[in-house]
């Protein structure tokens, strides 16, 4: 039986390969445990087999692997440029899961201001830890034409899109417009909508933890555009990085959380 039939739950065969044997029992399906947001995956629909087969499906859609940093790294800047996609780039977060305890020399915390880690500038792309106390936010912000990338390393954090009414460069002025949110956590990386990019990142204090974002930018770049809600005023601003490749660059006081009290 080809790999493209036989995708039936009821079929006494799974039809996918490698397999071709017709003693494998069809299994509940989806399986328990699989996060709500997958079920409605394309991939679900395929077959139900053995254990093995369902592995290697979902592969497609959970984390293929956790790795330490150093090979995210490695293996994101192998990359070639022209397939550094929106699409190519998100699968990559799907399929690499950053090992929390390999991101230890960038993990600071402030009271005062969530912190930006830079861990890998390259002159396709900046890799940033950002972490987040509970009720910590970015302003609402856009990367300006700038690709960006986010999944999380621990806890989770919300997006807040808006929608660009108005605005006028002249003067400053700007309207919004709230739009979408959704949900980032430690299953579901996202990509900044690159038709509705002005966004505002949050750690609400209900969530009661504290969080680490991992953000891919592409290109680099060292400012965006901030929007002021109730003034309607926008402005382009310069960004700092807390820390660069674990060295700290502010003055800011910080703290350096240990991995296991992020666990
Ligand atoms: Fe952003």
């Amino acid at each position: 039986m080809s790999a493209r039939r036989g995708h039936s739950l009821s079929s006494q065969t799974c039809g996918h390969f490698p397999c071709s044997s017709r003693s494998h029992q069809p299994l509940p399906f989806p399986p328990a445990g699989i996060p709500e947001f997958l079920k409605t995956k394309k991939e679900i629909g395929l077959s139900a087999c053995s254990r093995a087969h369902l592995d290697f499906r979902w592969r497609f859609c959970l984390f293929e692997s956790v790795v330490a940093i150093g090979k995210f790294v490695d293996d994101l800047s192998a990359i070639p440029e022209k397939e550094f996609t929106h699409l190519s780039v998100l699968d990559f977060l799907r399929r690499n899961r950053v090992d929390l305890a390999s991101l230890s020399p960038y993990l600071y915390f402030s009271r005062d201001h969530y912190t930006r880690n830079l861990i890998q500038r390259t002159p396709l792309f900046d890799l940033l830890a950002i972490c987040w106390e509970p009720g910590q936010q970015s302003p609402i912000h856009n990367h300006c034409n700038q690709n960006c990338w986010m999944a999380m390393a621990c806890g989770r954090v919300q997006v807040h899109n808006f929608k660009l009414i108005q605005k006028d460069p002249a003067t400053g002025f700007c309207d919004l417009e709230s739009s979408t949110h959704y949900l980032i956590d430690a299953g579901n990386p996202q990509e900044v909508d690159p038709g509705e990019p002005i966004h505002r990142v949050a750690n609400p204090r209900s969530f009661m933890s504290r969080a680490v974002t991992l953000h891919v930018y592409s290109k680099p770049y060292d400012t965006c555009e901030v929007y002021d809600l109730k003034e309607k005023r926008y402005q382009e601003v310069q960004l700092v990085n807390t820390t660069e490749y674990g060295v700290v660059k502010s003055d800011t006081r910080l703290e350096k959380a240990a991995v296991e009290a992020l666990m």
